[in-house]
C-alpha cells in the first residue's frame, strides 16, 4: 500500500502529539501531584441544616492558628457570607450543597472547586494578600446563577 509522504508526515505528527499529551499527563500526575481529589465523604443533602457540622456553617479558628471554613451552597446563596479569614494562615474549606451542583471560586486565587450535593468538598489554601476577594459560583445552577456570589475578606494578621 502506498502512503503519500504528506499523509505519513501528518500521521506521525498526530502520533507524536498523543505521546506529548500523555507524557504531560504522566509528568503532572507524578511530579506535580495533579490528580483527582482522593477525599470522598458523603453527607445527606436533604437534611443538611440538621447536620451537626453543616447545620451551622461558619468560620472557626483552631488552637494551632489554622482556620476551618464550613460552608453550604444553595440556590443562589453562600453560607457563610462573607467569609473572614486571617492572612497567612492555612484555611481549610469544607463545602457542600443543599440542592444542585455549584462551583466555588475565589477570583484571583487558586481556590476553585465543585460543590456537589451529597458530597463534602475539602481543600486547604493560604491567602497571603489581605483584601476583599469575590467568590463566584462557576457552575450553572439555575436562573439566578449569575447572582450567586459572596465575599472572602482576608484580614491583616495581628501577629
Ligand atoms: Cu450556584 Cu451557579
Amino acid at each position: 500500500m502506498k502512503v503519500d509522504l504528506y499523509e505519513k508526515i501528518w500521521m506521525w505528527a498526530s502520533v507524536a502529539l498523543i505521546v506529548v499529551f500523555l507524557t504531560t499527563l504522566a509528568l503532572a500526575a507524578g511530579s506535580q501531584a495533579v490528580r483527582p481529589p482522593s477525599h470522598i465523604e458523603t453527607v445527606d443533602p436533604t437534611t443538611i441544616y440538621e447536620h451537626p457540622e453543616f447545620g451551622s456553617p461558619g468560620v472557626e479558628t483552631r488552637p494551632d492558628g489554622s482556620v476551618l471554613v464550613t460552608g453550604v451552597a444553595q440556590m443562589f446563596i453562600w453560607d457563610p457570607d462573607p467569609i473572614e479569614v486571617p492572612a497567612g494562615a492555612p484555611v481549610t474549606f469544607r463545602l457542600t450543597s443543599a440542592d444542585v451542583i455549584h462551583g466555588f471560586q475565589v477570583v484571583g486565587t487558586n481556590a476553585n472547586a465543585m460543590v456537589i450535593p451529597g458530597y463534602v468538598t475539602e481543600f486547604t489554601m493560604t491567602f497571603d494578600e489581605p483584601g476583599e476577594y469575590l467568590i463566584l459560583c462557576h457552575e450553572y445552577c439555575g436562573l439566578l446563577h449569575h447572582e450567586m456570589m459572596s465575599k472572602l475578606i482576608v484580614e491583616e494578621s495581628s501577629s
